[in-house]
């Protein structure tokens, strides 16, 4: 069986070779961790982005949307902290010359304490079958205990070092645990350095004095400057919330894992304004919502968990993340956070201006909390491309590579085949082609046999293949073939449109969400 690790290299390769994901401007060789999504990626990618909005501001009354500018006055940037404290702790291997996430390195080495004591559990539950406590060996296995010790002791000493900003100790840390460079093997490392990830430019020309900017590294600060804005255009009124999807920039110091860490990618996030004492109830509200909102799509339940944050942002009361299995373990693809009155207070204390709502029950002015919900739309999308992504062993000795996509997801619902390239069937897909393609994004192949273009679209998940041959001349009947069991019948060509609906539909799904 191929390890995670290789059938991550193929999903990769695969994006690629079905025009889902392409490394961008690849004929100069690329530009680090900056991707472009191809005719089958954009159209995954804006299903997801929809199927995001919707569950935002069709479901929700209180919600509504905005579109804020990538470029923002500059104050905004020092007002949220992001000049003052958007930092990585960074440092080099000299021998390398790699740059890497101190903070990384030292989580990974906790992380390889977990897999130790995980390992001596598997190994013992083997051994000892139906009858192994894992609990009661976890509390006593000597082994598992020492191994526990350590990544205790590390976990404390690391998150004392980042709590009190202390990058000499970090270094320290590394030393100590004899973290080594995995290029060079060495543990010839420089100082650790704070690295600021915005990226910035110049607005206006040099002769009228140009202002230094930034391009956004989050959506969510285009939502607090336009708090006013909405909550009085729009007559709002406490709890509510503004929702936003855009592009965000961070020059991520260790970009890797494909389009799970880039330096351009997009953040679907929103804002949820409530009375200052009611965050925890609406933090728990949109904890369990937005589970829900991922569940509903079907990948596994399992394949999801929390992690609550222990160390917090100052700002911050509570915070958790939306953990999803991909095949490199389980990864942040989602945090909601409890981020008080911070943001608002901070834009008010920059800008001069009051920002605050009056609450007509309780006859006050207040500045309200925020719960935030954010999530990436790449991670998302490497999320259902990681469940989706299947090779099989067919009976007869075939192979194919399958995309269960959910079928709502799907980049196209159905693709409608002829069987023969004459006889008049291709004048009659199209037919069918022009009763499907107004509601359903469907596409049209006629070449190869048929066994080949079901793979093709095997491939890119299509749910739907519609096969027309002579007998849906004289009896508008087709075969509809099921990608999940590659099962086929016989339908009219009547039923097709209804068959595709039910199958496609979100409403199908926000309902599971709202219930
Ligand atoms: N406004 C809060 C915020 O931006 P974050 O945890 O830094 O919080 C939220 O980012 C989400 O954005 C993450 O859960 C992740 O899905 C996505 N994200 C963050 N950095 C990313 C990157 N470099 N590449 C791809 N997605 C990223």
């Amino acid at each position: 069986m191929a390890s995670q690790e290789e059938v991550f290299k193929k999903l990769v390769a695969h994006c690629k070779e079905y025009g889902f994901v392409f490394p961008s401007s690849e004929i100069y060789d690329g530009l680090a961790a900056v991707y472009d999504y191809g005719q089958n990626g954009v159209l995954l990618k804006n299903n997801i982005k929809q199927y995001w909005w919707d569950s935002m501001v069709k479901l929700h009354e209180n919600i509504v949307g905005i579109d804020a500018a990538i470029f923002m006055h500059p104050t905004t940037w020092k007002a949220s902290g992001h000049v003052d404290a958007f930092n990585d702790p960074l440092i080099d291997n000299r021998d390398s010359k790699k740059r890497y996430r101190a903070d990384v390195l030292i989580e990974d080495q906790i992380a390889k304490y977990e897999d130790k004591i995980n390992k001596e559990v598997e190994k013992a539950a083997r051994r000892f079958g139906e009858k192994f406590d894992a609990d009661l060996f976890r509390k006593t296995n000597p082994r598992v205990l020492e191994h526990q010790q350590k990544h205790d002791a590390l976990h404390q000493r690391y998150s004392d070092a980042m709590n009190a900003g202390d990058l000499k100790e970090l270094r320290q840390i590394i030393i100590d645990e004899n973290i080594v460079c995995p290029i060079s093997g060495t543990t010839n490392w420089t100082d650790v350095r704070q690295f600021n990830l915005m990226f910035s430019t110049d607005m206006g020309s040099t002769a009228d004095g140009a202002m230094k900017i930034y391009l956004r590294p989050e959506t969510a600060q285009g939502i607090f400057v336009n708090f006013l804005n909405v909550q009085k255009t729009g007559r709002m009124k406490i709890p509510f919330g503004i929702a936003q999807m855009g592009k965000a920039f961070r020059n991520e110091i260790v970009a890797r894992q494909f389009i799970f860490r880039m330096r351009e990618f997009e953040q679907m996030e929103m804002q949820f304004f409530v009375r200052p004492g009611e965050e925890m109830q609406w933090f728990d509200f949109w904890r369990q919502t937005r589970l829900k909102w991922h569940k509903a799509l079907g990948l596994g339940d399992e394949k999801y968990r929390f992690h609550d944050h222990e160390k917090l942002a100052h700002y911050a009361n509570a915070a958790t993340d939306i953990e999803f299995e991909m095949p490199f373990g389980f990864k942040e693809v989602e945090g909601i956070h409890s981020r008080t009155n911070f943001d608002l207070s901070q834009h008010a204390k920059y800008s001069g201006k009051k920002i605050e709502y009056f609450d007509p029950e309780l006859n006050q002015s207040y500045t309200p909390y925020v719960i935030e919900t954010s999530i990436g739309v790449d991670r998302m999308f490497l999320s259902v491309l990681s469940a989706a992504y299947q090779e099989e062993q067919l009976e007869g000795g075939d192979r194919r590579v399958v995309l269960r996509l959910p079928a709502v997801l799907a980049p196209v619902k159905a693709c409608v085949m002829p069987l023969v390239r004459k006889d008049g069937l291709p004048e009659k897909a199209q037919e069918v082609m022009n009763l499907l393609k107004y509601d359903f994004n469907c596409s049209y192949d006629e070449k190869d046999s048929i066994g080949k273009r079901y793979r093709r679209q095997d491939a890119i998940g299509t749910p739907f293949c519609i096969t027309i041959d002579h007998e849906t001349l004289n009896d508008q009947s087709v075969t509809i073939r099921y990608r999940d069991t590659m099962q086929q019948e016989r339908i009219a060509i009547s039923e097709l449109h209804s068959l595709i609906q039910r199958a496609t539909a979100m409403s199908t799904l926000f309902r599971k969400i709202m219930e």
